[in-house]
C-alpha cells in the first residue's frame, strides 16, 4: 500500500526527474493505458505523461514481464484444460446417453423382453429349485462348458452343443406328460453331460437309465456323480453313462423315453431320428422323445412329421400357462402312435 501511495503521489505531482522520459526512451509502440483508464487517472489528478512513463518502466522490468508471461501461459493452459475437460465429459456423456438409449430400445422389443424374462427364470431356477439337488452332486453339474476345451474323438464335434445342464422344473414337467408305467421304459439322455438329467431320471422308477456322451471329461464326471449319489433316493439304480457318439448308440429294444436337451445340430439329430425310427419299425412300441430348448419349434415339427411314427403330445391349457410363466425352457414332446 505504501509503495502504491508513493507512486501515486509522485505521478500526481509529475515532479520526479527520474521518471521524466527522454523522448527516445518512450517507444512509440509502447502500450499506452486505455483512454478509459487515462480519464480515470486524470480524474484522480494524475498526469498522463507520468502515468505513461510509469507503465512503460513497469512493463520494461524483467520480473514484470516474467510475471505477465506466467499469467498468460497459466490462463491459456487452464482455458485449454477446461475446454478439453468439457469436450471429454461431453463426449463421454453423450456416448453414454446414446448407449443407454440404444440398450433401452433393444430390451423393450417384445422378443428381447421375452429373452430377458427367460434369462431371469434360468437364474432363479438355478438358484432355487436346482440348488437342492445340486448339493447332492459329487462334481457340480451347474454351469457352462465349451466343447472346445474337451477331449472329443468324433467327426460330429462341430455339430455338438456346449454343455449346460437341464433345469429340474423342465425335467419334472416333461415327466408329468408321460402317463405310462415307467418301469417298462428305458430312459436315454442323448448328450448326458455331467449327468444331471440321469440323476433326475433315477428319482423315477425307470427300468434302466443310459447316458450317451461323447466328451470324455463330462462322461467321467457323470459316472462319478452316479456312483456317489445317495442310493436311498434312487428309484432306479441301473444307471450308466456311455462314452459314445449319439449316432453310434444302439437303440434299446424296450419302450423308451429319449431326452434331447439342446444336444446337437440338425445334421446329427436326423441320423439319430432315422435310427430310432428304424428300431421302432422293427419292433413297434411306445417311445417318447423329449426336446428341451429345441433348435426351432417349426423346424422340429416338420422333422418329426417326416418320421411318420411320431405325433406331438398336447398339454392342458393350465399346464401350458404355468410353463409359459415359470419355465425358462421350451419343451416339446412327441410320442409314437402306439
Ligand atoms: C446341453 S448339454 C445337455 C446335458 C445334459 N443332457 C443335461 O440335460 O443335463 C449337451 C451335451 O450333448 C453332448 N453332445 C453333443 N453332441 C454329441 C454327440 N454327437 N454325441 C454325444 N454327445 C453329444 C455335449 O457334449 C453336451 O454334454
Amino acid at each position: 500500500m505504501g509503495i502504491l501511495k508513493n507512486i501515486t503521489s509522485s505521478l500526481a505531482s509529475g515532479k520526479t526527474d527520474r521518471m521524466r522520459p527522454s523522448q527516445d526512451l518512450v517507444p512509440t509502440t509502447a502500450k499506452q493505458p486505455s483512454s478509459g483508464l487515462m480519464n480515470h487517472l486524470r480524474n484522480l489528478g494524475l498526469k498522463p505523461a507520468a502515468v505513461s512513463l510509469f507503465f512503460h518502466r513497469l512493463l520494461k522490468k524483467e520480473s514484470t514481464r516474467a510475471l505477465i508471461k506466467m499469467g498468460r501461459t497459466g490462463l491459456s493452459k487452464s482455458r485449454t484444460g477446461i475446454s478439453r475437460a468439457t469436450e471429454i465429459t461431453g463426449q463421454e456423456l453423450s456416448s453414454r446417453v446414446k448407449q443407454t438409449a440404444r440398450s433401452i430400445k433393444h430390451h423393450s422389443k417384445p422378443e428381447n423382453l421375452n429373452k430377458d424374462y427367460r434369462k431371469l427364470l434360468h437364474l432363479t431356477q438355478e438358484m432355487s429349485y436346482d440348488h437342492a439337488i445340486e448339493k447332492l452332486f459329487f462334481v457340480p453339474a451347474k454351469g457352462f462348458v465349451s466343447l472346445d476345451k474337451l477331449t472329443i474323438d468324433s467327426p460330429n464335434k462341430p455339430f455338438g452343443h456346449n454343455y449346460h445342464p437341464i433345469h429340474r422344473l423342465s425335467f419334472n414337467w416333461a415327466m408329468a406328460q408321460i402317463q405310462d408305467q415307467l418301469r417298462d421304459f428305458t430312459f436315454v439322455d442323448y448328450g448326458a453331460g455331467r449327468g444331471r438329467a440321469l440323476i433326475l431320471a433315477s428319482l423315477y422308477p425307470f427300468r434302466k437309465i443310459i447316458g450317451v456322451e461323447f466328451a470324455s471329461e463330462l462322461h467321467d464326471d457323470a459316472n462319478m456323480n452316479i456312483a456317489q449319489f445317495p442310493r436311498s433316493l434312487m428309484k432306479c439304480r441301473d444307471v450308466d453313462c456311455l462314452l459314445i457318439d449319439a449316432v453310434d448308440f444302439p437303440i434299446p429294444d424296450s419302450k423308451g423315453v429319449f431326452l434331447f436337451n439342446d444336444s446337437f445340430d440338425r445334421e446329427v439329430l436326423e441320423t439319430v431320428l432315422a435310427r430310432i425310427t428304424s428300431s421302432y419299425r422293427a419292433n413297434p412300441r411306445r417311445m417318447y422323445l423329449v426336446f428341451v430348448r429345441p433348435l426351432n419349434a417349426a423346424e422340429l415339427d416338420s422333422l418329426m412329421e417326416r418320421t411318420v411314427i411320431f405325433e406331438p403330445t398336447y398339454h392342458s391349457r393350465s399346464e401350458k400357462i404355468r410353463m409359459q410363466i415359470l419355465s425358462p425352457d421350451q419343451v416339446q414332446i412327441f410320442r409314437t402312435l402306439i
